[in-house]
């Protein structure tokens, strides 16, 4: 089915939470590893579909701070498949400036390496921003911008005056994007897993069955279609909305 897209309303920041891999792949009687390396095609066309779309940034939930708990052998072969896949050509090709948000210090020195090296070549690229977040958790954010914070007090640099939602947001990983509008989840689970909690306090939630590896442009664009439908009104009445012009942004 196509989906009609008002290409003036694309949303300017989509995240995502590819989640999925480990039950496409059950399903097929494959290991969870070959769920995740088809994860990576679907980040391949869903990152050339955002940019052909007009999408400014997308952020994809690639590592949570809870994944290490996971089984050593798949923690192992997903660290291993960001090495062996992670293409400089896709964002190169595109335009496309890749950055992480999430703790670098506890990747392996060659992943660290890869996504260093990433930043730096497409540091000039304005199409479009493709963020991984790797070891990543909201709470471990929000409690790394306090511990900062209260550093910088204890040495006399930053006052309780100084604490805004302004000082957060713009002392948090993502500093460098607006707030997502719309939070896509894959896989079927309603929850979003620490994922972006500060950030996604007014994005329109948006969430799948399908599992990422079989995420497709059709499913992106049903989910932006939707998107399109709602009326995001940011506490104000409908009416008042109305008045603004359909729509605030
Ligand atoms: C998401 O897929 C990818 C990561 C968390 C790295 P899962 O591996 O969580 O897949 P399911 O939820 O077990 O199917
Ligand atoms: C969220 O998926 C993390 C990523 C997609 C990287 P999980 O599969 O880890 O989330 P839970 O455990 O089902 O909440
Ligand atoms: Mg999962």
């Amino acid at each position: 089915m196509e989906y009609e897209l008002n290409r003036a309303e694309i949303p300017q920041h989509i995240a995502i939470i590819m989640d999925g891999n480990g039950r496409w792949a059950q399903q097929r009687g494959l290991s969870r590893s070959a769920g995740h390396a088809a994860g990576v095609d679907a980040v391949r066309r869903i990152t050339e579909e955002c940019v052909r779309l007009g999408v400014k940034y997308l952020t994809l939930y690639t590592f949570s701070t809870e994944n290490w708990n996971r089984p050593q052998e798949e923690v192992a072969a997903l660290m291993q498949l960001l090495l062996d896949r992670m293409d400089l050509s896709l964002f190169m090709d595109n335009n496309v400036r890749f950055r992480m948000i999430g703790g670098l210090e506890r990747l392996s020195q060659p992943v660290q390496d890869c996504i260093t090296l990433f930043e730096k070549e497409t540091a000039g690229n304005t199409r479009m921003t493709a963020v991984v977040a790797m070891n990543y958790s909201s709470r471990w954010e929000l409690t790394e911008t306090m511990r900062e914070a209260v550093k910088l007090a204890a040495k006399g640099e930053l006052t309780a005056d100084d604490i805004s939602e302004d000082y957060v947001s713009s002392h948090l990983q993502t500093r460098f994007m607006p707030d997502p509008d719309l939070l896509i989840r894959t896989g079927g689970e309603l929850r979003i897993s620490n994922y972006l909690l500060w950030q996604c306090a007014y994005s329109e939630f948006y969430f799948c069955e399908t599992y990422w590896p079989d995420f497709m442009p059709a499913d992106l664009h049903k989910a932006i279609a939707v998107y399109q439908k709602r009326q995001r009104r940011f506490g104000l009445t409908e009416e008042q909305v109305e008045n603004n012009g359909g729509r605030l942004k």
